[in-house]
Order: structure tokens, then C-alpha cells, then sequence
């Protein structure tokens, strides 16, 4: 790896972005920059551990601005480009796709244009040794109905929500962009992931919270849905092996073999909270007895399920977290990061760039 490798991140207030670069600060030398809009799913906060780092830059820059794009490439002069920002929450998608086809599809295709014009114009050397990655998911490859099929780097692409086909197409753009003009791109498509800073919207932290708060936890449909779920930091880690050993033009699915019906993620969750917060609101016996089944989600998926012996084989990346310690020690923060997602709940954690004005949190996700 070069050591003063400079990086830029997309979407990097966000879940997953946020932890490449807690990583890329603490445990190597890249100077990174931070391109965010700072949608709802933006939280500076989850950076509040790096951002005082030299090392460190942010620029609060909308994927639609074109020449911003252009001003932060020619100002930061990267060597790689990690490329997270995206909408990402499918329910979101369902209620309202445009946004999701405006920052996934237009705003990568925006990134992918601003990045081939920087790098056409790089010397020799920091021209081949350019990295533009792009940051996908298994949810490209739609779903499986066995139980023992998995996702592979070549299953063909079907994705169910408009979430899924915005990324799919983007994927797409990135291929195009390779074979076409040369640019030199790495994808990587990863199955669920849960952890610390993950917003409460999500699965993970939605029951935790409820939980917390003696609220129902509803559960979609029957509960019986697969996914395969990867502890975000063991993520970072792939996308950081990936982008200092990957082959160019080349595909890696990254996932954490921890296959789990979501009512079975919703139980653990539960029977963590037991032992680590015996003292539980009022009128609550156990947390399990807080979990309803409600209409589900249209279209679906049924199960997902990775295979990932193409990053472990070629690049010697495995996960170190089994969901058993990986869930201990997401409830486990949740318990002791209170001020975090409380900041997120009150709406306080837009205040900064929204004048004092941040809006709550709506309580409508589900499961
Ligand atoms: N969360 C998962 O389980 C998962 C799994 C596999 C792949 N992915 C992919 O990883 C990436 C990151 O996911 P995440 O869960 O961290 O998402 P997230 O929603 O937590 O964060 C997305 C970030 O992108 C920023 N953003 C959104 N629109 C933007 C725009 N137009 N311009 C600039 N910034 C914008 C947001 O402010 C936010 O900080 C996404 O591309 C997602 O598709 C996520």
C-alpha cells in the first residue's frame, strides 16, 4: 500500500462510510477526504473520533453538483476514490424512488464522468495506479428460494426494489465505464451489515431502540426472511483489502456467513437486552413479548445469501466477528452510546447544518 495514499470517500457521514474511515484514520496512513451531502442518513457525529486528524478533510458536496465534484477532485488530487454515498433504505425507495435514481444512478454517473476527466489527465504512474471503487450490495442479485444456492460474483443481476435496481444499474455504469474508456474500478457487492453508528431506521438498531423504549417491534410478514449479516467494521476491512489488492475490473461479494431468519436477529436482540438491561420500562415483562408480525413489505426478498470465498482466496480477507459476538457488541454500544442515537431520535444531530432546525425522527420504520 502507497503510505500517503490519498482517499477520497463518498457518503462517508454515513453507516457504512464512517467506519472505512475511522479505519483508514486509525489503522493506516491515508490522508481521506469526506464528499457528503449530508442527507438525514448523514451524521457527523459518527466521525467525532477522527475528525480533528490533519489527515482528515470534509466536504459537504451534493453528487448532483457538478462542479463542486470537480473543485473537491482538483483540490484533494486523489489516488483512490471509495464510492459509498447513496440512498440506501429500501422502504425509502418504495415511498419515494426519484432521489434514489437522482444519487444512485445520476450522481455515481456525475462521479464516474468528473473522475475520468482527473484521471485522464494524471501522469503515467498515478494513472495506473488510480483506484475508482465502487461500493455495492448483494441485494443487485434479487433473492433466493432454496436454502443452499449462493451469490456469486457472476449471478446474474435482478434486482426486486427500486433500491436494488438503482444500484444495479450504477453497478452497471462502473463496468461500462472500465471496459469503455479504461478507468480503473473495483466493485464489491456486500450482503447486510449491522454495527455501531447504524442508523435507527434499520433493522438492527430499530429493535434495539424499541425495545428500549417499551415500543412494539414490528416484524414484516411472517419473519422468516434470510439475510446474511457482516459486522460493518469486518466490512471496512474487505473494502480497504479490496482497494489496496484488488484486480482492477474486477467483482468481489463480500459477506459474513452468518445466514439468520430476521426473526431469529429480532430474538437475540432480545435475549441480549435480558442480561445486559434487566431494567426494563414499565409494563414490560420480557422484550420478546414487545415483537408483532405486521403486513409485509412489497416485493420482498426471500433469502440472501453470499458467497465469499473469492475475497478469501484471492485476497486473504475473512471476518473476525461471528454474529454471536458481532450482535453482543452492537447492543452492547447502543447501551453505552446513548447521547449518539438520542441526538439522532431528538433530530439534534442536523442542527449544525440545518440552522437549528432538525427535524425528529418519524417512527415509522418497520421491519
Ligand atoms: N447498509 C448495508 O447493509 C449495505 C450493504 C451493502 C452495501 N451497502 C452500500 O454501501 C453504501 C453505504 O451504505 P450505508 O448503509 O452506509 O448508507 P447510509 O444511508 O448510512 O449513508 C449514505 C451516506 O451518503 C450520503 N449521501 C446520500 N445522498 C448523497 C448525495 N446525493 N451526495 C452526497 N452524499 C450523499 C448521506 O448523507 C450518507 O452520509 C451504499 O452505497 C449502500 O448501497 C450498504
Amino acid at each position: 500500500m502507497n503510505a500517503v495514499r490519498k482517499t477520497l470517500v463518498t457518503g462517508g457521514a454515513g453507516f457504512i462510510g464512517s467506519a472505512v474511515i475511522r479505519h483508514l484514520i486509525d489503522s493506516q496512513d491515508d490522508h481521506v477526504a469526506n464528499l457528503d451531502a449530508l442527507t438525514y442518513a448523514g451524521n457527523l457525529d459518527s466521525l467525532a473520533a477522527v475528525s480533528s486528524s490533519p489527515r482528515y478533510h470534509f466536504y459537504q458536496v451534493d453528487l448532483a453538483d457538478v462542479s463542486a465534484l470537480r473543485h473537491v477532485v482538483a483540490e484533494f488530487q486523489p489516488d483512490a476514490v471509495m464510492h459509498l454515498a447513496a440512498e440506501s433504505h429500501v422502504d425509502r425507495s418504495i415511498d419515494g424512488p426519484a432521489s434514489f435514481i437522482q444519487t444512485n444512478i445520476v450522481g455515481t454517473y456525475n462521479l464516474l464522468e468528473v473522475c475520468r476527466a482527473y484521471w485522464a489527465g494524471l501522469p503515467t504512474g498515478k494513472k495506473a495506479s488510480f483506484r475508482f471503487h465502487h461500493i455495492s450490495t448483494d441485494e443487485v442479485y434479487g433473492d433466493l428460494h432454496g436454502t443452499t444456492e449462493l451469490f456469486t460474483e457472476s449471478t446474474a443481476y435482478a434486482p426486486s426494489s427500486p433500491y436494488s435496481a438503482s444500484k444495479a444499474s450504477s453497478d452497471h455504469l462502473v463496468r461500462a465505464w472500465q471496459r469503455t474508456y479504461g478507468l480503473p474500478v473495483l466493485i464489491t457487492n456486500c450482503s447486510n451489515n449491522y454495527g455501531p453508528f447504524h442508523f435507527p431506521e434499520k433493522l438492527i438498531p430499530h429493535v434495539i431502540l424499541n425495545a428500549l423504549h417499551g415500543k412494539p417491534i414490528p416484524v414484516y410478514g411472517d419473519g422468516l426472511q434470510v439475510r446474511d449479516w457482516l459486522y460493518v467494521e469486518d466490512h471496512a476491512r474487505a473494502l480497504c483489502r479490496v482497494l489496496d489488492s484488488g484486480e482492477v475490473g474486477e467483482t468481489y461479494n463480500i459477506g459474513g456467513h452468518n445466514e439468520k431468519r430476521n426473526i431469529e436477529v429480532v430474538e437475540a436482540i432480545c435475549a441480549l437486552l435480558e442480561e445486559l438491561a434487566p431494567h426494563k420500562p414499565a409494563d414490560v415483562s420480557f422484550y420478546r413479548d414487545l415483537i408483532c408480525f405486521v403486513k409485509d413489505r412489497p416485493g420482498h426478498d426471500v433469502r440472501y445469501a453470499i458467497d465469499a470465498s473469492k475475497i478469501q482466496r484471492e485476497l486473504g480477507w475473512q471476518p473476525l466477528e461471528t454474529f454471536d459476538s458481532g450482535i453482543r457488541k452492537t447492543v452492547s454500544w447502543y447501551l453505552s452510546n446513548r447521547e449518539w442515537w438520542q441526538r439522532v431520535l431528538s433530530g439534534d444531530y442536523r442542527l449544525d447544518r440545518l440552522g437549528g432546525c432538525g427535524d425528529q425522527l418519524e417512527d415509522g420504520g418497520k421491519l
